[in-house]
This record gives C-alpha cells, sequence and structure tokens, in this order.
C-alpha cells in the first residue's frame, strides 16, 4: 500500500487532496499546525471509510526546523510527499517586516527542502517516489502587494526544476501544481467580497478554482505512471494571469 505525507492536511486544498487520496488507497500522514480537529475528524471518516489503510495525524509547525527529526522519527514508508501548507501577507512590499519574510520563506521553502534531505532516502526506497507542491501563478507571474510570496512561490518551482534532476535517477519526481485564485479560507479570510468579485471577472474560466480541481493535478502527478514528468510547474488557474 502506498503512503504520502500531506503538509499542511488541515488547509482546504489539503483535505481535498487527502479525500482523494484515501480515496484511491493511500495510507496517510496528515500534517497541520493548529488545527488538529479537522485533521481528526477527517481521520475518523477515512477509518470508517477505508478501514485497511493507516492514517496518523502529525503536528508541526512549519517556521521551526530544529525538531525535523521528531517529525521523520514518525514516517515509516513514504511514497509521496505533497506541500500544502502555505499563507500569504498583503500590503506594499515596502512595509513587509523581516518577521514576515522570515515566516514566509520557511513555511513554503526552508522547512519543506530540509525536511527532504532527511526523507529523500525513504522516497527512494519507494522506487516511485513523488514530491509535489502546491505552488501559485504569483510564482510565474508576480503579483504587487504580494511580491515576498510571489518570490518563495516561484522559489518553489526553481528548486522543483534542479532537484528534479538530481533525483531522478532514484525514480523521484519533483512538480509543481501552481493554482490560480482557489475558494479557501487564505482568501476569504484576507478579502472582502468586493475584491474576490473583481478577481473573478478576471479569470477566462469565469470562477475562483475548487480546492477539488486543485487536488485533481496532485493525484495525477503521485501516480506510479506518472513517471516521466518532473521539474514541472503546472499552471491549473482557468487560464488566469499565464
Ligand atoms: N487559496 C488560493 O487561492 C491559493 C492560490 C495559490 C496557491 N495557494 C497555495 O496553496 C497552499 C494551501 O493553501 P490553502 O488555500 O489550502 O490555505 P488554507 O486553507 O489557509 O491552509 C493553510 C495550511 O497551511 C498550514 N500552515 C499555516 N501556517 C503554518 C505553519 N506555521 N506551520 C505549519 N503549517 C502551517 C495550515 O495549518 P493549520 O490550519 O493546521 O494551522 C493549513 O494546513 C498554500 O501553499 C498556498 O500558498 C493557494
Amino acid at each position: 500500500m502506498r503512503a504520502a505525507l500531506i503538509v499542511g492536511a488541515s488547509g482546504d486544498i489539503g483535505q481535498a487532496v487527502a479525500k482523494k487520496l484515501a480515496h484511491d488507497g493511500w495510507s496517510l500522514y496528515l500534517h497541520y499546525f493548529e488545527h488538529e480537529q479537522v485533521v481528526t475528524s477527517q481521520i475518523a471518516t477515512f477509518q470508517a471509510a477505508y478501514p485497511n489503510q493507516d492514517f496518523i495525524p502529525l503536528q508541526y509547525d512549519l517556521t521551526d526546523d530544529r525538531h525535523l527529526d521528531d517529525l521523520t522519527a514518525q514516517l515509516f514508508s513514504l511514497d509521496a510527499v505533497i506541500f500544502a501548507a502555505g499563507m500569504t501577507y498583503y500590503h506594499l512590499f515596502k512595509d513587509t517586516t523581516v518577521s514576515e519574510l522570515t515566516t514566509l520563506m520557511r513555511v513554503h521553502l526552508l522547512t519543506p527542502m530540509a525536511l527532504l534531505t532527511k526523507i529523500e532516502h525513504k522516497l527512494a526506497q519507494s522506487g516511485h517516489g513523488r514530491v509535489v507542491f502546491i505552488g501559485s501563478v504569483y510564482g510565474g507571474a508576480g503579483s504587487a502587494m504580494e511580491v515576498a510570496y510571489s518570490t518563495v512561490k516561484g522559489a518553489q518551482s526553481a528548486f522543483a526544476k534542479a532537484y528534479a534532476q538530481e533525483v531522478a535517477s532514484l525514480g523521484i519526481t519533483v512538480n509543481v501544481v501552481a493554482p490560480g485564485a482557489v475558494t479557501t479560507k487564505m482568501n476569504t479570510k484576507m478579502f472582502d467580497q468586493a475584491t474576490l468579485t473583481k478577481v473573478r471577472e478576471e479569470i477566462p474560466a469565469a470562477r475562483f478554482a475548487t480546492p477539488q480541481d486543485i487536488s485533481y493535478y496532485v493525484t495525477m502527478l503521485v501516480a506510479k505512471d506518472a513517471a516521466y514528468l518532473t521539474g514541472q510547474t503546472l499552471y491549473v488557474t482557468g487560464g488566469w494571469r499565464i
């Protein structure tokens, strides 16, 4: 049975990925930061529906890279890791604090990269190891008011491109699924309805993505047969900002 670690399984996109992978027969390590209850209740549902698969909760603050050995000690075999955690700040770059820069870089980039150094051997043992980052269209197109966020998202794509070349011979693929605007709390918490409507009007597909629109491509990339696509960033934006 294949096992995946979903970092940010308590988020809206992470939950959609978990639901689809559980349905597809995967055992899951479900990471959360502050919202344990989301993961606990998802695990209860999964255990009832898929009693032969394992579902294990893991708590970790990605701003802290000092205790990664405690996290990796809880992982047994591992075939895929999906990085679906993150947050953003919305203001001019000149008003960005060093603390915000540090948080963005740690959560989106540094800690995931440090974690990969510790689990690469497990992904290699799989023979079909898969790494998927949830990036962003802003990593390619950039965005005013989210300059630092755009920077770390672009860096995820740069990392995937380089790391993919290093681990291809181990059977590991490394890709990024880069959404446009998705109907998740990351957006609804930060923007009012008028702003969200204005964004929707810019999207050629005339709607925000659902988390399921994004999880579809994640599950595609972690399949055993998806062995020859690597180092890529897949923009899933409904035609927006491409
Ligand atoms: N929503 C969009 O429009 C959109 C567009 C493009 C890209 N993305 C990207 O998609 C990914 C998922 O976003 P989402 O929309 O699903 O957001 P979300 O629902 O707000 O979920 C955010 C996730 O990140 C976790 N997280 C936040 N701070 C953390 C920390 N310090 N340590 C560990 N985990 C932390 C949260 O854990 P807890 O809830 O347990 O605290 C949660 O699992 C992010 O990387 C985001 O940049 C989103």
